[in-house]
């Protein structure tokens, strides 16, 4: 399973990426916002700068929701660096605008994905990604780790290329619950990353050997 963050923000990108096991990064427009990335220029510098920074897929998401707008939106992020993946959201012009950037070789990740009958579709159109977001279907009462599993039969019984990038992660056991479900991708805040790291004795065992390491 591969790792993506899901931050704007470079300092928490740097640290998940010093790990060595950053994959990519997503990203979305409220990410952003709460980073302060205001108008085209910064957006466009700020999505360069971390596709600088880590090498791998980085989703840049369109701001617009119809077809013809997505479409060229899409085509400049695109060109901003080879790694760029143009996130769009799962509408029926974001399904148009898929399969076109899938028909002109642009990498997409299908966002906003809330039920296996929208996953089928983004893989219909060639999706390089698509997001089901887990938390926010838990926030709702319904299990989003039960829609990565659904999806990921749908997509072996079929055969479908799509990835399945678990999203809306809120801490680590929605990680490992993904990666048992088949998720093929997990994008996450770096304290869910980290979370990951934490046993009790794993500090209690370590300070253990650190003091009978004195006596050696
Ligand atoms: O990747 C989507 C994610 O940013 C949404 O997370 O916590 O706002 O539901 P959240």
């Amino acid at each position: 399973m591969k790792f993506f963050i899901d931050t704007a923000n470079l300092a928490q990108i740097k640290e998940a990426n010093d790990l060595g096991i950053l994959d990519g990064v997503t990203t979305n427009p409220s990410l952003m916002a709460k980073e302060g990335i205001k108008g085209n220029d910064a957006i466009l510098n700020h999505y360069k700068t971390i596709c600088e920074m880590v090498d791998g897929d980085i989703s840049a998401e369109v701001l617009s929701v119809t077809f013809d707008e997505m479409v060229a939106e899409g085509k400049i992020l695109a060109a901003i660096h080879p790694n760029i993946v143009v996130k769009v959201p799962m509408i029926k012009d974001g399904i148009k605008a898929i399969k076109w950037f899938t028909d002109n070789g642009i990498k997409t990740n299908c966002t906003l994905v809330f039920s296996a009958g929208q996953a089928i579709l983004a893989a219909k159109a060639g999706a390089t990604y698509l997001s089901p977001f887990i938390g926010r279907l838990d926030d709702t009462g319904y299990d989003g780790v039960e829609l990565i599993a659904q999806i990921a039969n749908i997509f072996t019984i079929q055969g479908f290329q799509t990835e399945i990038l678990a999203a809306s992660i809120r801490n680590p056991l929605h990680i490992i619950k993904c990666a048992e479900a088949g998720a093929d991708v997990c994008t996450c805040p770096l304290d869910s990353i980290l979370g990951l790291l934490k046993h009790p004795l794993t500090d209690i065992g370590l300070a253990k050997f650190l003091e009978d390491a004195k006596k050696m």
